[in-house]
C-alpha cells in the first residue's frame, strides 16, 4: 500500500517535471521569437521611422491574409536607404551592423530569391481566420500580435489559441444568434 503511493507519487512528480520542462522551454522560445535569415527590426521601422504596417502587410484590410512584403517591397527604400555604419542591439540579446544587415536584404535582391521568414504564430490547418472580418469590426493589430512596433523581434504574445478567440467572440457578439453563431465550432473549424 505505502510502496504503491510512493510509486504513484514519484510518478506524479515525475509527469509535472517533464510538463514544467516543456512549458519553461516553449515560453523561453516564444518570448525570443525565431531566429530569422535577416534580423528584420519592427521597432526601428515601425516604432522609429513611424511606417505604417500596411505599406508592408498591404492585404491585410482585404484578404484573409495579411501577406509578408516582397524583396522588392523592401528594395522599393533600400535601393537608396544604405543605413548608418553603426553597431544596434537587439531586444533578443543579437548585435547587428545596421548597414551590413541591409546588405544582406540587397544579397537577396541580386540572387533574385525571395527571404525565407519563419512564421511566428503559425496556426494550425484546422482553424480558419480572417483578418479582413475582423480588421473591418475596427480591432486593431495590437489586441491580437501585442506591441509590435516596440520590438526587434516579433514574438507571439497573446496565445492565439481557442479561449482567446472565443472570449472575445463571446463579448461581442451583437445578441444570442450572434453569439450562438460566433461560438459554433464549424464557424473556425471545417
Ligand atoms: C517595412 C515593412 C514592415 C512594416 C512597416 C511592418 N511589418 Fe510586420 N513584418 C514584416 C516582415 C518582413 C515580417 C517577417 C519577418 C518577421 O517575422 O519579423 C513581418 C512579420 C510580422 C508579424 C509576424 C507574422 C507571423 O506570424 O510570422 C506580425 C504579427 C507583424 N509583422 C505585424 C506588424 C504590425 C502590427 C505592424 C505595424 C505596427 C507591422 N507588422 C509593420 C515587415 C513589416
Ligand atoms: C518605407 C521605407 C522602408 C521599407 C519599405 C523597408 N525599410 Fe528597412 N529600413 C528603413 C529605414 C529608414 C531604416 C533605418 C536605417 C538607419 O537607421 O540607418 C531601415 C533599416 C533596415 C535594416 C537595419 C535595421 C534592422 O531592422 O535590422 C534592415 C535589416 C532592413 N531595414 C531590412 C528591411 C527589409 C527586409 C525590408 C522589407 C521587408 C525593409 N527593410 C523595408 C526603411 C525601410
Ligand atoms: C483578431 C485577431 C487578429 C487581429 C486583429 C490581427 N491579426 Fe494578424 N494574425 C492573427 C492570426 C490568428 C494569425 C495567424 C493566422 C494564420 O496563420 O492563418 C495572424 C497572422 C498575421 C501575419 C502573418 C501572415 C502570414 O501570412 O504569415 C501578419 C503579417 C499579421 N497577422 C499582421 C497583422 C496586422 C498588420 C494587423 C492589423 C492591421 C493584424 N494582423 C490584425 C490574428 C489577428
Ligand atoms: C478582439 C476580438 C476578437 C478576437 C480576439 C477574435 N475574434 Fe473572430 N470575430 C470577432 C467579431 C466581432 C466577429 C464578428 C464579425 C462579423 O460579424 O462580421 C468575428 C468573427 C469571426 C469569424 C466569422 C467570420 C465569418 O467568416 O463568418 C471567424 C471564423 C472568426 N471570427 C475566427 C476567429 C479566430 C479563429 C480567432 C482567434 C485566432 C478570433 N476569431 C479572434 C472578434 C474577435
Ligand atoms: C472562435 C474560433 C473557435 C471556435 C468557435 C472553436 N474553436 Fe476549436 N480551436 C480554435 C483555435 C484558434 C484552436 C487552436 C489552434 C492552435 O493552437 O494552433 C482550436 C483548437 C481546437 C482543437 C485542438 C485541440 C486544442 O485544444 O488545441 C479542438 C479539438 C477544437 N478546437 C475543437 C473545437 C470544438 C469541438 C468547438 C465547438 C464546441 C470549437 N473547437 C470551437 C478556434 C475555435
Amino acid at each position: 500500500m505505502k510502496a504503491t503511493l510512493k510509486g504513484t507519487v514519484a510518478f506524479f512528480l515525475a509527469i509535472c517535471g517533464l510538463a514544467s520542462i516543456s512549458v519553461l522551454q516553449q515560453s523561453a522560445a516564444e518570448q525570443r521569437g525565431p531566429e530569422q535569415p535577416i534580423l528584420f527590426s519592427h521597432k526601428i521601422h515601425a516604432g522609429d521611422n513611424k511606417i505604417d504596417c500596411r505599406t508592408c502587410h498591404s492585404y491585410v484590410d482585404v484578404s484573409t491574409h495579411p501577406g509578408i512584403p516582397s524583396v522588392q517591397k523592401c528594395m522599393g527604400c533600400h535601393s537608396q536607404i544604405r543605413g548608418r555604419d553603426v553597431e544596434y542591439k537587439a531586444d533578443d540579446g543579437t548585435v547587428i551592423n545596421i548597414r551590413g544587415e541591409i546588405a544582406k536584404v540587397r544579397e537577396y535582391w541580386d540572387r533574385k530569391e525571395p527571404i525565407p521568414w519563419i512564421k511566428v504564430s503559425p496556426m494550425a490547418e484546422y482553424v480558419q481566420f480572417n483578418h479582413k472580418r475582423h480588421i473591418k469590426q475596427g480591432i486593431e493589430c495590437v489586441t491580437c500580435h501585442g506591441e509590435v512596433e516596440k520590438m526587434d523581434v516579433v514574438r507571439k504574445t497573446e496565445r492565439l489559441n481557442m479561449g482567446f478567440c472565443i472570449s472575445c467572440h463571446e463579448q461581442n457578439a451583437r445578441d444570442e444568434y450572434h453569439e450562438k453563431q460566433l461560438k459554433d465550432c464549424l464557424t473556425c473549424h471545417y
